[in-house]
């Protein structure tokens, strides 16, 4: 098997405040590697969430070990870790998150504020072309339709071609066919050779998934 992209084991959350304690990771840990799309489904609550933010370097755990292509980005400054995030990581929302005052182009365009994408004025064409957004670069977000924009967003994440991509209920908002488009360029990304973890109740978007995981009270619990 190839090298994991991303390797992570116990790992432990509890959030503090509000005058309690919520445990949200317990012990968790997963390792995919380049290639595949792994699918993470389990009940609301069960930590789904947390997981992919401490994955994805967005969310310091209490306890346990990560690593990305060889780097525990929790082990970085603040400043660093966030452009190793830029570089290697692409988050995908339930809701899509573009920037409301920004047309298309310029919402994909947006990794290029946080730091250099060889090519991306290129490469942000190029996605938007493939994603069937190419005659509307030009367009506000709100004048798009809710696939539309999880497309754009999606594009958003792809544009610095992160390793590890990381999808938090992608197809929750679209139709069917929307999220067949979604499900397909996410499984194209990982085809494409980048580690995929997708969280999903969508029966659907777990059988997009070349391998799926459940999650249950803030581990994995059962793979197939
Ligand atoms: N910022 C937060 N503050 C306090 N508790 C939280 C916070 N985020 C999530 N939780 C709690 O942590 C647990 C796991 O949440 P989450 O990771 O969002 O689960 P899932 O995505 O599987 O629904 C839940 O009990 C949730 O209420
Ligand atoms: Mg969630």
């Amino acid at each position: 098997m190839t090298e994991p992209v991303v390797r992570a084991s116990g790992l432990t959350k509890r959030y503090r405040g509000g005058g309690g304690e919520v445990g949200a990771l317990d012990g968790a840990g997963l390792e995919v590697a380049g290639g595949e799309f792994v699918a993470v489904c389990g009940p609301s609550g069960c930590g789904k969430s947390t997981l992919l933010s401490v994955l994805g370097g967005l969310l310091r755990p209490d306890g346990g070990e990560l690593d990305i292509g060889g780097t525990d980005p929790y082990a970085l400054a603040a400043g660093a870790r966030a452009r190793f995030r830029a570089e290697n990581v692409g988050f995908v929302f339930q809701d899509a998150h573009l920037v409301p005052y920004l047309d298309v182009f310029d919402n994909v365009m947006a990794p290029t504020l946080a730091m250099r994408v060889q090519g991306a004025a290129g490469r942000a064409r190029e996605l938007l072309e493939t994603f069937g957004l190419g005659d509307r670069r030009a367009h506000v977000p709100s004048a798009l339709s809710a696939g539309e924009q999880q497309r754009a967003a999606l594009a958003r994440a792809l544009l610095a071609s992160p390793g590890l991509v990381l999808a938090d209920e992608p197809t929750g908002n679209l139709d069917r066919g929307n999220a067949e488009r979604v499900l397909g360029h996410l499984a194209d990304c990982a085809a494409g050779g980048a580690a995929v973890v997708m969280v999903t109740h969508d029966e659907g978007a777990m059988e997009a998934a070349g391998r799926r995981v459940t999650m249950d009270s803030g581990r994995i619990t059962d793979e197939q």
